[in-house]
């Protein structure tokens, strides 16, 4: 049986790689797409996250608008640098240069999509939030039974022994929210936790564009818009033209196709404070040394070590993808 998910996205380059393997792969059942403000704001986010879905043959899907800013209500700030202006990298339209037209968004907000579909489907629905959880935390508060109600959440954010990508300690999508995050890790569902621990190894490589790039228009769409992405961390980060494709590898776990070498259960606290700690996710790792024994309470997942093989698979997976009428 397919496993059902809702992702939630603040589309961005690698959150548009997630959608699509998402909603390619023929294990998952994808229900639904929330947007978030983030690495762009939710407008345009809402837009590229449509076009996606449209590249991959998917208009069935629901995509639902969410939050514009952080839930403290403190400005959004946005990662422009790392995603481009337009999210995409610069060459977020197709083919032609044209911005292709999308689809409207459902009339519902994301955390309401989230409520519904989770309650459609109790015990079944792994919410997959890759972006700021300013949504997930507003599902919450809708319905405080969430927690009872979904198979899990499985997260791109955080970092555990890693460093953080926007402040020492702190990942971009705990840092946008740092309020939002600590709700989500304190609410008693299982998590799975994607962090920088494991996605800064998820590298895609110029090979790996050069084959989406030989592939349907999707695949062309892909590596038209991780060209910029794979500069930013030449420029940036490794000082070579390689991609981290995040929140794919949260997309992978939620689906259990991800081989896992190194997850404890442990607790894990977000920092609210206006620290230099502010959203940092402090995960107790101290029993690292005895093989991590059992934390009572302990309900986070915090994947440490994975096989970085999972990045071909979603390459492949998206190149083998063609629209009605391309050739093969
Ligand atoms: C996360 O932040 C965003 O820039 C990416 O889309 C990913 O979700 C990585 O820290
Ligand atoms: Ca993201």
């Amino acid at each position: 049986m397919p496993v059902k998910m809702i992702l939630d996205c603040d589309t961005g380059i690698d959150d548009a790689v997630a959608i699509a393997y998402a909603a390619l792969h023929p294990g998952i059942e994808l229900l639904g797409v929330g947007t978030v403000w983030g690495n762009v704001d939710v407008e345009l986010a809402t837009r590229n996250t449509l076009r996606v879905l449209d590249l991959v043959g998917r208009p069935d899907v629901p995509v639902a608008r969410g939050a514009d800013g952080p839930s403290n209500g403190g400005p959004a700030e946005f990662s422009l640098d790392v995603h481009g202006t337009d999210g995409q990298g610069g060459a977020g339209q197709d083919g032609t240069g044209e911005d292709r037209p999308v689809r409207e968004a459902a009339p519902v907000t994301a955390a309401r999509q989230i409520v519904e579909l989770v309650r459609a489907h109790p015990g079944e629905v792994w919410l997959v939030p890759v972006g700021p959880l300013t949504n997930v935390a507003a599902a919450l508060e809708l319905d405080p039974e969430l927690p009872a109600l979904v198979a899990g959440v499985s997260l791109m954010g955080g970092s555990a022994a890693a460093p953080g990508n926007v402040t020492p300690v702190a990942e971009a999508n705990v840092w946008h929210d740092p309020e939002a995050a600590a709700a989500v890790f304190d609410a008693p569902w299982p998590i799975v936790m994607a962090g920088l621990d494991v996605t800064m190894g998820a590298l895609l490589t110029a090979r790996h564009r050069d084959r989406l790039a030989a592939s349907g228009e999707a695949g062309r769409y892909l590596a038209g818009i991780l060209q910029h992405y794979g500069e930013f961390y030449r420029g940036r980060v490794f000082g070579e033209w390689v991609c981290c494709v995040h929140d794919a590898v949260a997309v992978a776990a939620a689906a259990g196709v991800l081989d896992v070498r190194l997850a404890p259960v442990v607790h894990v606290e977000v920092d609210v404070t206006d620290g230099p700690g502010r959203g940092q996710t402090v995960a107790d790792l101290r029993g690292r040394y005895r093989g991590f024994p059992e934390q009572p309470g302990a309900h986070c997942r915090v994947l440490l070590e994975i096989d970085t093989g999972i990045v071909d698979e979603i390459v492949e997976l998206i190149a083998a993808h063609r629209g009605p009428g391309e050739a093969p």
